[in-house]
């Protein structure tokens, strides 16, 4: 098998095997009977029936605890480096959909002075700037402004700092070497970052004077920052964080995890106009034949195909809807340029709908915001 992937929080690369990594992190599978008992509290999201969202950390202990009448927070959070791109809201629709059905507040860390010390090309007004833009996305999703604090983290270490330096002081350099890979070329900024990405998982029991449960809705990738959590939150007297997995959303030019890096022409942002949408739909990456003949006779591989990975993750809720694409691509019945149409549609209706959210969002970020 592969086993040459890497998965951290700063870097994803080779063919990411989410069964080894299930494995290799020690984390548990989100299986039929968990995805039974989340189905009492409401219709079951997509993304759980797909396995989209596929593994956990004490996800069981979460629900013990909010059957016997204890409330959990939910905490997620963006590292504001530049626009929201398709691939980012997923897990923040997720959440939405956990904050409406257990009806939860959230905490939404966006970290600018992360981004800040990881970047080189980016000032720290910048990721600033990146961090309210990037907020307006979120908003736009349709989070409830009674339940939800977004934050910056420059505009919120005040109160923070304490607790952040409580968990700083039980976290060793080598702990965080060997976790993220860094070494000696690192600046301390980013060896001392993980201390800031762990308190918002106590926020909630800051604030209340108790401790709260918490859930952290993520992708994967950010799974070893909350490792580490979980190994020093009971030293501080909180509970360790629950965590519930997200693969990584693919690209629309193949395997890897959807990326500003690989390049704006398949990307497809938030803010992006229905023309360029199109134009990037319609370049996407797909399991199809060389010539039309040929897939009339052979058929196409979807499980290869990005159009396919969209309407799966997100573009295609309906199951039914979605095995039929399924069997027409693979007996040869639908051609790639129907089915690129198609998610086009699906696209540019949520899009459309997103960016008229999103500019009603500039009006009320103040709903929002927490600062010091
Ligand atoms: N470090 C994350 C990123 O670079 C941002 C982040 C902060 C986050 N807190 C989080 C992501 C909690 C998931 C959950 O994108």
């Amino acid at each position: 098998m592969n086993e040459e992937f890497v998965v951290t929080p700063y870097k994803v690369s080779g063919e990411v095997d989410y069964e080894v990594l299930i494995e290799r992190f020690g984390t548990k599978r989100i299986d039929e009977e968990l995805l039974a008992r989340l189905a009492k509290y409401g219709p079951l999201h997509s993304m759980l029936r797909r396995q989209i969202f596929y593994s956990h950390r004490d996800l069981e202990w979460i629900l013990d605890e909010y059957d016997k009448g204890n409330k959990f927070t939910l905490y997620t959070g963006r590292g504001p480096s530049g626009p929201i791109h398709l691939g980012h809201l997923m897990p923040w629709a997720f959440t939405k959909y956990l904050q409406d059905t257990f009806k939860v507040k959230l905490w939404f860390q966006l970290t600018d002075d992360e981004k800040f010390m990881f970047y080189d090309h980016l000032t720290l007004d910048e990721c600033k700037k990146w961090g309210y833009e990037n907020a307006l996305d979120v908003i736009a999703l349709g989070f409830d402004s009674k339940l939800t604090n977004i934050f910056l983290d420059t505009e919120y270490i005040k109160t923070m700092y304490p607790t952040v330096i409580k968990a700083a002081k039980k976290i060793n350099f080598s702990t965080i070497r060997a976790v993220f890979g860094f070494d000696n070329s690192n600046n301390v900024g980013s060896i001392f970052f993980t201390s800031i990405q762990t308190v918002p998982c106590f926020l909630e029991s800051m604030e209340q004077g108790k401790k709260v449960p918490c859930l952290i809705p993520c992708g994967i990738d950010q799974d070893p920052h909350f490792r580490i959590t979980r190994d020093i939150a009971e030293g501080m007297d909180y509970y360790k964080p629950a965590l519930i997995h997200a693969k990584l959303m693919p690209s629309l030019v193949g395997a890897e995890k959807m990326s500003t890096s690989t390049g704006n022409d398949t990307t497809i942002f938030t803010t992006d106009d229905k023309k360029t949408v199109k134009k990037k739909v319609m370049n996407a990456f797909t399991g199809g034949r060389v010539s039309v003949e040929e897939q009339k006779k052979l058929g196409g591989d979807p499980d290869i195909c990005s159009v396919h990975a969209y309407n799966t993750y997100f573009f295609e809720p309906d199951d039914k809807k979605l095995a039929q694409l399924y069997s027409d691509c693979r007996s040869g019945k639908i051609m790639c340029g129907e089915c690129k149409t198609l998610l086009f549609e699906k696209v540019w209706k949520f899009l459309e709908e997103h960016q008229r959210r999103r500019e009603k969002a500039k009006g009320v970020l103040d709903d929002f915001f927490v600062r010091d």
